[in-house]
This record gives C-alpha cells, structure tokens and sequence, in this order.
C-alpha cells in the first residue's frame, strides 16, 4: 500500500503545494512566489502575504493534485507548516488544511517549518545515516542541529541576531542589487574578488557554536557610507563576494567544529542559504578533507516549498502523529518543542 501525502506551504513568501508518495516521490510540487509583489518594497509585507496567500491557495492545491494526476479522494494524509512564520501568513494554509483533513475525514499532520528544510534532504537521498549534523540557513534562521533520527532534534547553536539569510537580503537592499538577496548577491560576487574588503568574521566566545550577523551587515553600510562621503567608486562584485566568503566562512567553520566537537560523520545543509554554490562548495572541500560524508537538496528543494513539509508529514503519519483540527499556527515555533 502507498501512502499519498499533500503538502501545504504558506510561512512566508511562497504559497506552495505538492504531492509526495511514500516520503521520497514527488508526484508535483506547485510554488506560486510572491516576489514580483514584495521586491518593490525590499523585504515581504505580511499583510500582502496574507492576503495573496488567500486569494491563491486554493488554485495552487487543485493545480498539485492535477499534477499529481489524483483526486481529492486519494490523499492519506495532508500535512501542513504551522510555524515558525508569518502568523498571518501560516493561517492560511492551516485553515485550508484543517478544512481538508476534515472533509476528507484524514489524518492531520502538523509541520515545523525547520522540520521541512532538514526533511528536503530526506526526500532527495534514500540513505542517510543518523546521527546527522544539519546546518539549517533560511531566511528568519541559522541553526546547528543534531538529528539523533526522524523527529528527535538537538540544537546546538543558533543566531544571536541576524539569519545568515536576513544579512543576505539587507546587504542586496544596501548594495541596491534587488530581492531576495541570496541569488543576487552570488550572482554579483561571482563578478567579484572576495580577498578585496576586509570584512569582520564573529566567532564569538572560543568554543561557541552560535552565530552573529549583524557585525559583517553593519561593516558592509559603513565601507559603503565611507565610499560614498569621500566619492569613491563602489565595486558592487568586490563587495558582494567579500561579503558571501564572511558569512561562509563561519558557517563552514562552526559546522566543522560542531562535527568534531559530537563526534558526527554526516553533515547536511538545508535552507534557502544552502542553495548558495560557494557554501555548498566550500563546505564540501572541508567534508572531503575531513572524511564526512555531506548531502544537500538541489537548490529548488532548499527554498521554500510543500514536498518538504508532504516528506516530513509522511515520518509523522507513520508514527501516527497527528495533529488535532485545533491545530493553530505557532509563529515562534522552535524546531523539536511541537506544540499541538
Ligand atoms: O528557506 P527560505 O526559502 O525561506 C525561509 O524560510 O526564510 O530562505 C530564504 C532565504 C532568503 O534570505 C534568501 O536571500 C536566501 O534564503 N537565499 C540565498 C540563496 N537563495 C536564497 N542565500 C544565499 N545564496 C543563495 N543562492
Ligand atoms: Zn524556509
């Protein structure tokens, strides 16, 4: 017997929904992104996320089912995100969710957002070893955390500030290269030589596993501003590049030393940050040189999408962990500390 879950994605910018059988195989996978509505702004408006989510949902879950080639009538399951996020945002597909598992008198699965990111790689590899160590780099996160198996979470060092994401975006909104910033910031520091600007790395206390962004954000405005008052020429490239090899060198190295320190073989990246090259790149050259094994999804699974959130409802569905149609968005919700 298979089992077919749908997913449903709203936390933030993407209203998305797809069709997973059996955990690893993606019968569809719809996003409809809100880019064009929240660039003109610099960063996501939630209430336009809201509202955009409302008025697309629906189209976007007949559009997965379609896909998939299925009815209404063949999902086991339907599986959610119900934080961390945009509350506003997440009510949306958990309203629409409750509202399926309802009808369809099936099984409820409530999502961690986090859960999702880390499950992307679950979805694209069969064989994963746990215990695993996983770099989780989003746009609202930067998390180090142990996976000990399916569903049981330790974190082990998370930002003090900004998300590796969040700095992204801000440096492309200072730089004036668009939104979101990942993808323009890599393709500018592409053009760019990274050993240019000197940028400050935040390692914090020896020892420590957290993260601080917001030194190297606030370095990158102040060489801007300084350039600018004493009318110098900007190299956007130079910057961007040195300013991608400052955040990746501390996550490359606070995952290695995060590795060694738990004695852990399997490093993973998730996250919108880990669909970045030079990370993944960077961080590969430091597995190799340590004999780790490393996974990471393709870059289309590491943003935001719904066969993550279906992948990580179906180790749920098979613990037959289900959420109640109580089940209310968390905004803050914290990756292992489930909160329905
Ligand atoms: O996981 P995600 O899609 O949404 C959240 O859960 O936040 O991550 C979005 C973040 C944004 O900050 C975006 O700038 C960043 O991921 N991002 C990247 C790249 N692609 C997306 N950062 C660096 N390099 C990229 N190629
Ligand atoms: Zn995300």
């Amino acid at each position: 017997m298979t089992i077919t879950i749908l997913g449903i994605e709203t936390s933030c910018d993407e209203t998305a929904a797809s069709v997973v059988v059996d955990g690893r195989e993606i019968s569809s996978n719809v996003i409809s992104s809100q880019i064009d509505i929240h660039s003109k702004f610099g960063g996501v408006v939630p209430e336009e996320a809201s509202r955009k989510h409302l008025e697309t949902i629906n189209a976007v879950i007949q559009e997965a089912l379609d896909e998939a080639g299925i009815t209404f009538k063949d999902l086991d399951a339907v599986a959610v995100t119900y934080g961390p996020g945009l509350v506003g945002a997440l009510l949306v597909g958990v309203s629409a969710a409750k509202s399926l598992a309802c009808a369809l008198d099936v099984p409820l699965l409530a999502v961690n957002h986090l859960e999702g990111h880390v499950s992307a790689n679950f979805l694209s590899f069969e064989h994963i070893e746990f215990p695993v160590l996983c770099l989780v780099v989003s746009g609202g996160h930067t998390d180090l955390v142990i996976i000990k198996k399916h569903g049981v979470y330790e974190a082990v060092g998370s930002t003090r500030d900004d998300a590796a994401g969040e700095a992204f975006d801000k440096v492309a909104r200072v730089l004036e290269l668009g939104y979101p910033g990942g993808p323009v910031i890599e393709k500018a520091a592409r053009c760019g030589n990274s050993d240019t600007v000197h940028l400050p790395r935040a390692y914090l206390e020896e020892g420590s596993l957290d993260f601080s962004f917001s030194g190297v954000k606030t370095a990158v405005i102040n060489y801007t501003h300084k350039l600018f008052q004493n009318g110098e020429a900007l190299s956007k490239e130079n910057l961007a590049a040195s300013f991608q090899k400052a955040v990746i060198d501390v996550l490359v190295d606070k995952t290695m030393d995060a590795a060694v320190k738990y004695s852990i073989h399997t490093l993973m990246l998730a996250g919108g940050v880990a669909a970045n090259t030079e990370l993944r790149r960077s961080l590969s050259t430091k597995a190799v040189e340590e004999g780790l094994k490393l996974f990471y999804p393709p870059p289309v699974m590491c943003t935001d999408n719904a066969a993550m959130i279906a992948c990580a409802g179906y180790y749920k569905f098979l613990k037959k962990d289900y959420a109640p149609l109580t089940l209310n968005a968390v905004p803050g919700l914290e990756l292992g500390n489930e909160k329905y």
